[in-house]
């Protein structure tokens, strides 16, 4: 076991790592920061997204010991600072963007990521953007209006269910 310290959430955190221990696993275990999820062993489902140096990465495919030192943004620091739902958060429900909400955390960071690349995507940018995340509940679309409504493009309203 090797200390490991990263800012995370714009705070210096520190937490032991096996050199085999993903960033996903030291975020999870090591700092009890569980809005990251894991979805698959293969690194495809995108519900374990956070952003390192400024990066969407996948969490389950770095080792915490190689960026040891890095700044790591989770969900956890997406909020507001008093605590109330960040932009993209809010757009995500006020849009029904989710349903069981285990692919939301992932959704949310790639979003953020897609936003500061492109802040206002169409579409279809959107859809290729997230390619990388999977989502076995809403059928995407209200995912595709919920990122739209916090890059302040105009949505139609969501219909009611
Ligand atoms: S848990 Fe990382 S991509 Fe699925
Ligand atoms: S809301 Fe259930 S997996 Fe996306």
């Amino acid at each position: 076991m090797t200390k490991v310290t990263m800012t995370v959430n714009g705070k210096p955190r520190t937490a032991e790592a096996e050199g085999r221990t993903l960033l996903v696993e030291w975020l999870r275990e090591g700092l009890r920061l569980t809005g990251t999820h894991v979805g698959c062993d293969t690194s495809q489902c995108g519900a374990c997204v956070v952003h390192v140096n400024g990066e969407a990465v996948k969490a389950c495919s770095v080792l915490a010991q190689e960026i040891d030192g890095a700044e790591v943004t989770t969900v956890e620091g997406m909020a507001n600072a008093d605590g109330s739902l960040g932009k993209i958060q809010q757009a995500f429900q006020d849009y029904h963007g989710l349903q069981c909400g285990f692919c939301t955390p992932g959704m949310v960071m790639s979003t953020a990521a897609l936003l500061k690349d492109n802040p206002k995507p169409t579409e279809a940018e959107v859809r290729h953007y997230l390619e990388g995340n999977i989502c076995r509940c809403t059928g995407y679309h209200n995912i595709v209006k919920a990122v739209m409504a916090a890059s302040g493009q105009e949505v139609a309203p969501v219909a009611a269910e």
